[in-house]
């Protein structure tokens, strides 16, 4: 099968024969550390990515890989618990696949998370970040090939793609509950590299506050399809050349780990307000 349309069809038909037809309300891509969160939703079904046609299948250690439906704070949501990244050998179009199927089950907004790696001096490990706005510049994008008219437009806007109502309730609940949240552009580099301290700097300069491989290519997918969306960073480590010191997975995870209860309490209370 060629079409990615037929794709998405076959796809959503297959999950929707698990989760039936109540609607979804909000997508949601759990990064590091936030997966845990799929395990708390209530009356949930939840469907191995090896399970469903043309999904592909996650590899990272540390991430499940799974999708989970069912209910948080009174909304039926989509977890992505672990999602498809470039570095692994995905083409930019596998790595969005999944957002195309919420799609086509009629989800029409989107929370993503993801751990970053903090490029402004003034955050630490532990923040948590607000996407407002991203850089790629990196050539490839998942929207490269054929377009269909049916998903979006050939050329289509990025203005907003991180959406400023969901960004101020994101900013009003952070406050409401005592967290700070700092907020800031994401720059998306591919891995599986970290980054140089050379490459660091370019990003300072270029306006990047978090570097990062994930989130950029859904959050372009979305756009392209007009779905809302919401962008939210945990800072696990200080970028490269910032620290004296070698970076390692193992802080990554660990960071993850230590603010995952911050961060769902974040997610739990944006979710519950959030408009639908
Ligand atoms: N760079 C890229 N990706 C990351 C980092 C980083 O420093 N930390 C967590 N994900």
């Amino acid at each position: 099968m060629e079409n990615l349309m037929d794709k998405m069809q076959e796809a959503a038909m297959y999950i929707t024969s698990r989760i039936g037809n109540e609607p979804v309300a909000i997508g949601m891509i759990l990064g590091s550390g936030l997966g845990g969160l799929a395990d708390e939703l209530e009356d949930a079904v939840a469907i191995s990515y090896k399970d469903i046609p043309f999904f592909p299948v996650s590899t990272v250690f540390g991430h499940k890989g799974r999708l989970v439906v069912g209910m948080l704070e009174g909304k039926r949501v989509m977890c992505m618990q672990g999602r498809f990244h470039y570095y692994e050998g995905y083409g930019m179009d596998q790595v969005v696949f999944p957002i195309q199927v919420m799609h086509a089950l009629g989800i029409e907004q989107l929370l993503v998370t993801n751990a970053a790696g903090g490029v402004n001096t003034s955050y630490q490990p532990g923040d948590l970040m607000l996407i407002t706005d991203h850089i790629k510049l990196i050539a490839d994008s998942p929207m490269r090939g054929p377009n269909y008219e049916e998903l979006g437009e050939r050329f289509f806007d990025m203005t907003s793609a991180y959406n400023k109502e969901l960004s101020a309730l994101a900013r009003l609940e952070a406050e409401r509950l005592g967290l700070s949240l700092q907020e800031g552009t994401y720059m998306y580099f591919a891995g599986p590299s970290y980054e140089t301290p050379a490459e660091i700097r370019a990003a300072r300069a270029l306006g990047a506050d978090a570097v990062g491989m994930s989130t950029v290519p859904e959050a372009i997918a979305a756009s392209h399809m007009r779905m809302k969306v919401l962008g939210i960073s945990c800072i696990t480590n200080m970028a490269a050349g910032i620290l004296d010191q070698p970076l390692n997975h193992k802080e990554v995870m660990e960071t993850g780990d230590r603010v995952k209860e911050a961060f769902t309490t974040l997610v739990r209370s944006v979710t519950q307000h959030w408009p639908v």
